[in-house]
C-alpha cells in the first residue's frame, strides 16, 4: 500500500535518519517534512532528498493549526510520524514554556489538525507519535528495565512534557476515535545528532582537544541505541502494529556514562593511531601528541533531579513483531566517530551561531 506521510520534525537528528530511512525502504511513497528548524533542526540533514519528486519540504510550526490542516489536506496525508520537539533535558531546565509550548501545545495542535482531516472523512489513517523511555523516571541499580505498563513518573521538565503528549494522544484514540500508536525509545546516537547530547558532544570536543564534561559521579546509566535500530523499529510499527497499542524500543545496551565515555574515547585513539592523515587535521586532539583523549575527562557539577538509570525492557517489540536491534555499541560508536569525521563541514556549521552561546551559558 502506498502511504503519504507527514514527518514532523524531520529536520532534526532522529526525524532526519527516518526520512532517509523510509525513503531508502519504501521510496513509492509521499513524505512531507514539516519543520520549524529551531536551532536544532538543519535543512543540510535532508537537503538531498528534497531533489526527488516524493519529498517536500516545508518550513513550519506544528502550532500553526492552519498550516497544519491545509498539509494534511493539500498532500491527502494518511500517516503522520511525530518526532518535533524539544528534546534536551539541560535545556528544559534552564527554560521549561519552550517545552510545553513545543512539546504539550504542538501535539495538541497536530492531533486536532489530524482529527479534523481524519475523522470526518472516515479515511485509513496512522498517527504515530514519538516518545521517551524519561516519561517512566528513573531506575534503582537492581530494577528490572521499564516495560509499556511501568508508571509514568516523569522527573524533568522534558520528560513531563512528553509524559502530557503521550497522554494527549491516548485521550484522543479513546476520546475521538484517533487510530494512533507511541515508541518510547531509550537514548540514540548516531549521524546528524546535534552536538548539545553527551556523544556528538565528546567527539566534538576530543577532536579540538576540549575537555569532556562528565556531570556528578559519572555512573548514571544510560541504555544506548543506534538511530538506524530507532528507526527500523519505528517503520515496523507504523507497517505492521495494530492501533492502540505502545512500543517500548531500547537497545539492550546499558552503560555508565563514565564507561560510555571511556569507549568514545578509545575508539577515536584507535583511528587516530593508525591515521597520520587525521593526526594533521586534527592537531589539538590529545592522540596527535602521543597523549589518550580519555585525558580531557573532567567531572564537573552534576545535572539538577539528573536521574540515575534508564533501561527499557523491548521484549514485547521482539516478540509481537519481531524487532531485532542489529547495531552493537562498540561497532555503533565507532561508526559515529567515522561519521563525524567525515562530514566536518556539517558540524563546523553547526557549531557557530546559536550553538556558542548555550555551551558559554551552560559550561562557562
Ligand atoms: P532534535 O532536537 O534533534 O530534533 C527536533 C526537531 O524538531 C528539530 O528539527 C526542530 O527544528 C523540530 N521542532 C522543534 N519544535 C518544533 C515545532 N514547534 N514545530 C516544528 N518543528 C519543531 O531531537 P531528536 O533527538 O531528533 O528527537 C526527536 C524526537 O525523538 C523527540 O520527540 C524526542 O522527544 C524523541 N526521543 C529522542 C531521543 C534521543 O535520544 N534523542 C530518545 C527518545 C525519544
Ligand atoms: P544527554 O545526551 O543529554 O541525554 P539524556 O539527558 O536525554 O539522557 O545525556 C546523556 C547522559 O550524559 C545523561 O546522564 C547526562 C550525561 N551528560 C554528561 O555527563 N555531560 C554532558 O555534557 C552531557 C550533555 C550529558
Amino acid at each position: 500500500m502506498q502511504r503519504r506521510l507527514l514527518i514532523t520534525g524531520g529536520a532534526g537528528f532522529i526525524g532526519a535518519n527516518f526520512t532517509h530511512h523510509w525513503h531508502r525502504h519504501r521510496s513509492q511513497d509521499r513524505i512531507v517534512v514539516l519543520d520549524a528548524l529551531t536551532y536544532a533542526g538543519n535543512f543540510a540533514n535532508i537537503e538531498a532528498l528534497c531533489t526527488t519528486g516524493n519529498i517536500r519540504f516545508v518550513r513550519g510550526d506544528i502550532r500553526e493549526y492552519d498550516l497544519v490542516d491545509k498539509l494534511l489536506r493539500e498532500e491527502q496525508i494518511d500517516t503522520i510520524v511525530h518526532f518535533a520537539a524539544e528534546s534536551h533535558v539541560d535545556r528544559s531546565i534552564h527554560g521549561p514554556a519552550e517545552f510545553i509550548q513545543a512539546n504539550v501545545v504542538g501535539t495538541q495542535v497536530l492531533l486536532d489538525a489530524a482529527r479534523a482531516a481524519w475523522l470526518r472523512t472516515g479515511i485509513h489513517h496512522r498517527f504515530h507519535h514519538i516518545s521517551t523511555d524519561e516519561v517512566y523516571g528513573s531506575l534503582g541499580p537492581e530494577d528490572p528495565p521499564f516495560t509499556e505498563t511501568h508508571p509514568y513518573d516523569p522527573r524533568s521538565p522534558y520528560a513531563a512534557s512528553k509524559a502530557a503528549s503521550d497522554h494527549l494522544v491516548r485521550a484522543y484514540g479513546n476520546t475521538f476515535g484517533l487510530d494512533y500508536t507511541i515508541s518510547n525509545c531509550s537514548n540514540n546516537y548516531g549521524p546528524y545528532q546535534f552536538p548539545e547530547k553527551l556523544i556528538p558532544l565528546c567527539i566534538l570536543n576530543v577532536l579540538e582537544g576540549r575537555a569532556l564534561p562528565i556531570y556528578g559521579d559519572g555512573l548514571n546509566v544510560r541504555d544506548w541505541l543506534h538511530v538506524e535500530d530507532h528507526c527500523a523499529a519505528v517503520r515496523l510499527i507504523v507497517e505492521s502494529s495494530p492501533a492502540g497499542r505502545t512500543w517500548n524500543v531500547g537497545g539492550g545496551t546499558e552503560r555508565t556514562n563514565i564507561a560510555l565515555v571511556q569507549d568514545l574515547c578509545a575508539a577515536v585513539d584507535a583511528l587516530f593511531d593508525e591515521s597520520r592523515t587525521l593526526r594533521e587535521r586534527f592537531p589539538n586532539c590529545p592522540a596527535s601528541r602521543g597523549a589518550r583523549a580519555a585525558e580531557l575527562i573532567t567531572y564537573v557539577k552534576d545535572r539538577p533531579g539528573h536521574d540515575r538509570r534508564y533501561a527499557i525492557d523491548s521484549r514485547r517489540l521482539e516478540q509481537e513483531l519481531g524487532y531485532v536491534p542489529r547495531v552493537a555499541l562498540t561497532e555503533g560508536l565507532k561508526r559515529t566517530v567515522a561519521w563525524f569525521l567525515d562530514n566536518e563541514s556539517w558540524w563546523r556549521g553547526v557549531l557557530s551561531g546559536e550553538y556558542k552561546h548555550w555551551v558559554q551559558r551552560h559550561y562557562g
